[in-house]
């Protein structure tokens, strides 16, 4: 049957009005003033906000990092992703350095497909570029709809590419018309300054952010801008947490390099006492690059408002504390890095940006949805509220005031990184494709149900 949304105030970046949204089958086909429709499911908006559904372009969920494996499977993230708006996620794909990129493209795909309850598409990191690499790189980008790549400068040893092949990997994503996602932190200097640190003795998690400084992530952004204008390809600087790096992006970007900068939850609400607190707590805020001082989230609250950072993701990681995140008990390096969050983003994003008066609610539904559906390939099957869009829609409710708490959680981490912070917001009614996933912040109906959404190099 189909479903007329009706009196909610529709929010996309380029309308803000109150409409009503006529939903056939999968799809939006109609929206406007006073709908009306035979035999329809209606829901009542009014007083509420209807949003297109959100897309995280930042999730890691099956990762084997840093000796163990993310607690999460699909089934709980992608659940945990609806309960909190967001109906379409993309997932790094993490293979090791031995791994071949179609292997690994196949094992989280069939992880996905098994279990996955919401939307979801992948950036697939690029660890091995040899020969036989090069040429599945080439076969998923016209076979399997693979249109974005993932590089680290960080993690030496582990998930780093050398400048050689980060060079040629550019030149051929230039070729292709793909995009190259990446996580910027010079690993040499991290590393020399890990192992400074542990030779004074440093061993705490709050030892974290002083072997990662500022001017770390600021040169790893320098780096890769630099390949990108060498070589033209276009490149997403990935969970970008300081003014420093972000400067260096848009010094590029004003240079003609395309360049896209993302921010990403924890780095706009947490800061790095949360990673000093005792009792070895603040492994649970140990992520990379790391939480920063707090004048930090203002910097970068300014640039969101403005267009340079142009998405907000989460950079999902979820390790549990009690047998994972302890590892690094003795050494903060051991301690696996990353902070849960896939379920909370829009609402900490509307609580600390949209009610702080950070950021409009415009700007809220450009960065968490818009922009990721246009940088990467879904737009506007995604992230629009017009006829013909998938219907994936967010029935918002600004009034709801509660606070975080892990008790509310869909995740299978044991924490949650945001306890008894304020939360002003929550959505009331999540649909996908059409169909009702969640309602007041908790996901509804059975497992799977997510389709992979292949895309198209996008330029
Ligand atoms: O600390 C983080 N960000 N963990 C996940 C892996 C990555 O670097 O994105
Ligand atoms: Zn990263
Ligand atoms: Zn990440």
């Amino acid at each position: 049957m189909a479903i007329l949304i009706k009196g909610g105030r529709v929010v996309t970046p380029d309308r803000d009005e109150m409409a009503d949204v006529l939903i056939e089958g999968e799809e939006i086909v109609a929206v406007g003033a006073d709908l009306s429709c035979p035999d329809v499911d209606v829901i009542d908006a009014s007083g509420k906000y209807v949003f297109p559904g959100f897309i995280d372009p930042h999730v890691h969920i099956h990762l084997p990092f840093m000796g163990t494996n993310a607690i999460d499977d699909h089934e709980s993230a992608s659940k945990a992703a609806l309960a909190g708006g967001t109906t379409t996620i993309i997932e790094m794909i993490c293979p090791g350095p031995e791994d071949e990129p179609r292997v690994a493209f196949q094992e989280w795909k069939e992880l996905a497909d098994a279990g996955c309850c919401c939307d979801f598409s992948f950036h697939l990191a690029v660890v091995r570029f040899d020969e036989l690499s090069k040429q599945q790189v080439r076969d998923l980008v016209s076979e399997a709809g693979v249109a974005s790549f993932k590089v680290f400068l960080a993690y030496k040893g582990a998930l780093d590419i050398a400048d050689e092949q980060l060079f040629e990997l550019m030149e051929m994503a230039r070729e292709l018309g793909v995009i190259i996602t990446a996580h910027c932190e010079n690993a040499e200097a991290i590393d020399a300054m890990q192992k400074q640190l542990l030779e004074r003795g440093c061993f705490g998690p709050e030892y974290h952010e002083k072997s990662r400084p500022r001017c770390v992530e600021a040169d790893g952004v320098n780096h890769l801008c630099a390949f990108a204008e060498l070589t033209g390809a276009h490149v997403y600087i990935v969970h970008t947490s300081c003014q420093a790096a972000v400067v260096h992006a848009i010094a590029a970007r004003d240079r003609g390099v395309h360049v896209f900068v993302e921010a990403v939850a924890p780095h706009l609400v947490l800061d790095k006492t949360h990673a000093e607190q005792h009792d070895f707590e603040g492994a649970k805020f140990v992520m990379s690059p790391p939480l920063r001082d707090a004048e930090e989230q203002g910097h970068l609250w300014e640039s969101i408002a403005c267009g340079e950072i142009v998405t907000i993701g989460t950079d999902h990681a979820p390790f549990n504390f009690d047998g994972q995140k302890d590892m690094g008990r003795d050494a903060f390096t051991q301690i696996p890095n990353g902070i849960p969050g896939i379920q909370e983003r829009i609402d900490l994003i509307h609580t600390y940006g949209v009610c702080a008066g950070h950021i409009n609610l415009q700007t809220m539904v450009d960065v968490c949805s818009t922009q990721p559906a246009r940088i990467f390939g879904m737009y506007p099957k995604k992230g629009q509220i017009a006829p013909g869009s998938d219907a994936d829609v967010v029935i918002y409710d600004p009034d709801f005031e509660g606070v975080f708490t892990h008790a509310d959680s869909e995740s299978r981490v044991d924490y949650s990184g945001y306890e008894g912070k304020i939360r002003k917001g929550r959505s009331a009614v999540v649909l996908l494709r059409g169909r009702v996933v969640a309602q007041n912040g908790q996901h509804v109906g059975g497992a799977g149900g997510g389709r992979y959404i292949p895309r198209k190099p996008s330029h």
